[in-house]
């Protein structure tokens, strides 16, 4: 058994993001099926998609609670459909044989990014987590990433080997906006002083949020910890990311001090 490696699922790859509420299952089953060929210990957090961003941005819930807006009912909806969400994440681990235990962010996280409080819980076999509508001290709530939390196990866990960010419909970080790159624009070492063009942050942060991944992974590298981002529709990759062999993808690394 190796050591520990941190994966994220990316909401945009295990869901349809442009249809409320509708999953990928084919890439959970890939994804899942991965998982379990590998010896490591596994901590996955996935993603949103449509089961999140659409009502939390109709609501405005990563705002807090907003004046005029009667946010609760959305609360509790954008909770129980991330809860649905990650009940299919579980059945497809299950089915492949892996023994997971989920911990839904909201019963014991409190406040979003990456200083957010709570005792990051751990069970013998697969930790799962999800980006989620979290209680905040100062806004009511707020919305926890799936990346700020991988952020935090990555850190701190004692034996993380690697972290490995899988995402939807791009290879990796691009040099140009994905709909005009070639496999010649994957960036394949990226650190943070190579900056992202403003028209290409904003357009890959649309298509997946890689912007605050490649944020979090440079601060995970920073503390000696390796990061790959991969195209999560290849279960090859995948699981050659998790495992540490040469893969395509984009590795993050800390940029010089
Ligand atoms: C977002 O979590 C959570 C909600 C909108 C409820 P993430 O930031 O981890 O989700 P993706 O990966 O961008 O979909």
């Amino acid at each position: 058994m190796g050591g520990t490696v941190v994966i994220k699922w990316g909401g945009g790859l295990i869901t349809h993001k442009e249809h409320l509420c509708t999953v990928n299952s084919e890439v959970i089953d890939s994804l899942a099926a991965a998982c379990s060929r590998s010896d490591k210990k596994l901590v996955i957090v996935h993603g949103a998609g449509s089961f999140g961003h659409m009502k939390a941005k109709k609501y405005r819930l990563a705002e807090g609670r907003v004046d005029g807006i009667f946010q609760n009912d959305a609360i509790a909806e954008v909770r129980s459909d991330m809860l649905e969400l990650n009940d299919l994440v579980m059945q497809s681990l299950t089915k492949h044989g892996l023994h997971a235990q989920t911990f839904a962010p909201h019963t014991w996280a409190k406040g979003t990014g990456p200083k957010f409080e709570g005792e990051l819980p751990v069970c013998d076999g697969v930790t799962v987590l999800f980006g989620d509508v979290v209680a905040d001290s100062e806004r009511e709530f707020g919305i926890l990433s799936g990346d700020d939390i991988v952020f935090r196990y990555a850190t701190e866990l004692p034996d993380v080997e690697r972290v490995v960010f899988a995402i939807g419909g791009v290879d990796g970080i691009l040099k140009i906006p994905p709909a005009r790159a070639g496999p010649e624009d994957l960036i394949e070492i990226w650190d943070p002083s190579m900056f992202f063009e403003g028209d290409h942050a904003t357009e890959i942060d649309v298509t997946g949020g890689i912007g605050l991944k490649a944020s979090r992974g440079a601060m995970i590298a920073e503390k000696g910890i390796e990061v790959t981002l991969v195209n999560g529709e290849y279960a090859d990759r995948v699981l050659a990311a998790i495992e540490g062999r040469a893969v395509i993808g984009t590795r993050i690394v800390a940029g010089n001090p």
